[in-house]
Order: C-alpha cells, then structure tokens, then sequence
C-alpha cells in the first residue's frame, strides 16, 4: 500500500499536509485579489482628510483599537445594533486596517453622526460623566495637546504610493491645516470619529 510510505515517514507528511492545505488557502485567498467587491472603493469614499488622518493616528497611538473593533459582521444581532455590516470597500484607503476582534467597548465602525461632537468630547475627557457604568479610561490629555501637522503631508505621500488617491493640492494644503497651532488632538480624533463608516448607514 502506497499509502504506508507517508504514514510512516513524519517529514513526508508534514510537506504532503502542508500542500494540503495551502490549496485550501490559495483557493480562498487568491481570487479575493481580483474581486472587485474588495479592491474598489465603494461610491464616495474619499481618502481621510489631513485632520481625519491625524485622528485615525491619535486613535492608535491611543490604543483605542485594542478595545474597539471597527467590523460589523453580517449577523442580525450585529447589524442590529451597529448598522449595515462592514463591506470591503470601504476599506481600501485603510493603511493599516483597524478591523480589530476584541470588543471590550461597542464596535466603532459606524459610530460616525450616531453622536454630537459635544457628546464625543465629553466622553473621552472623562466617559462616566456621560456614561456613568463606563470603564472606559479618560483621555484629557487630547484637550491640551495640540497637532503639530509636521509629518502630515509626508504621511499622505507615502499613502499615495500605496494606491490612496490623495492629489497634489490635498498633500500642499496640509500644513496649512494646522500652521496656526489650534488644532488640539480632540478636534483631528473627533473628526474622525465622525467621519466613520456615514457612507452606509441603515436605520438603527
Ligand atoms: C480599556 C478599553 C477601552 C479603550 C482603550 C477605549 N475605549 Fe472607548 N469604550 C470602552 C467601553 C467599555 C465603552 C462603553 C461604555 C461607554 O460608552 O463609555 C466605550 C465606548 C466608546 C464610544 C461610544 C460607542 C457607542 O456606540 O456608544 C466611543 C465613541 C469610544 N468608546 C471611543 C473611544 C476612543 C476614541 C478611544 C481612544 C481614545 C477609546 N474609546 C478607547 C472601552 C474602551
């Protein structure tokens, strides 16, 4: 039985296993490549602006991703809570993708517009005065501290070897933006947060 020779030569079957599964692997994964559904923005989507862009990073050095995912899966329990479920075209210009798994908070992917920019101030300077069971931490910091903006334009140059449509006047525009030191960390996160996941929206 030709089968004997793999059942008992272990290396043998650790590389048969291995090409097994990257069948598997390849089958699944290569044809997302070329499918339109996950390369091209949906209708509308635009590359952050230099103050959202800021936030997204304000947001990660944060760790606000380490708590909130941006993901809404297509299940009813999901969608009925947070909105339409997450598309992959929405998340082309995302450099990295914050999708995320853990939820020690809500799902963020489509909190945009859902609150004021008052209420998202009040929040993260201290979440229990607007959310009294909240354990999320407080972030006052982000009221004093102010955007530089002096890596912003080499930050969208770099996106835009990356496939991000960013133009020359968006990339010359972006010092100007915060050349006068008011832009404080709250302003350039909250923008952020409101601009996430508005172009699908479903009644909640
Ligand atoms: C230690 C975990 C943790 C971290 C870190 C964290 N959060 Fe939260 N967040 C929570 C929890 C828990 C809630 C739910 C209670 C509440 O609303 O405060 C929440 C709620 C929220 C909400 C309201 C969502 C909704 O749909 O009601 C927003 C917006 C939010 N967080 C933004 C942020 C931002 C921005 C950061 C980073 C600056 C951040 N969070 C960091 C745990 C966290």
């Amino acid at each position: 039985m030709k089968h004997d020779i793999i059942e008992k030569n272990i290396g043998l079957m650790i590389v048969l296993i291995l090409v097994a599964i990257s069948f598997g692997g390849l089958a699944q994964i290569v044809p997302l490549f070329f499918s339109k559904s996950v390369t091209e923005p949906i209708d509308g989507l635009k590359p952050y602006t230099a103050l959202q862009l800021e936030g997204r990073d304000i947001y990660i050095r944060e760790g606000c991703h380490v708590c909130h995912t941006q993901m809404v899966r297509p299940l009813r329990a999901e969608t009925e809570r947070y909105g339409h479920y997450s598309v992959g075209g929405e998340g082309v210009y995302e450099r990295p993708f914050l999708w995320g798994s853990k939820r020690t908070g809500p799902d963020l992917a489509r909190v945009g517009g859902r609150y004021s920019d008052d209420w998202h101030m009040a929040h993260l300077y201290n979440p229990r005065d607007v959310v009294p069971e909240s354990n999320m931490p407080a972030f006052p910091w982000l009221f004093t501290n102010v955007v530089s903006g002096e890596d912003t334009a080499a930050k969208m140059r770099t996106l835009r070897t990356l496939g991000v449509p960013y133009s020359d006047e968006d990339i010359a525009g972006a010092d100007s933006v915060f050349a006068k030191g008011d832009v404080r960390e709250i302003d350039a996160i909250v923008a952020y947060l409101q601009n996430l996941g508005v172009l699908i929206q479903q009644k909640r």
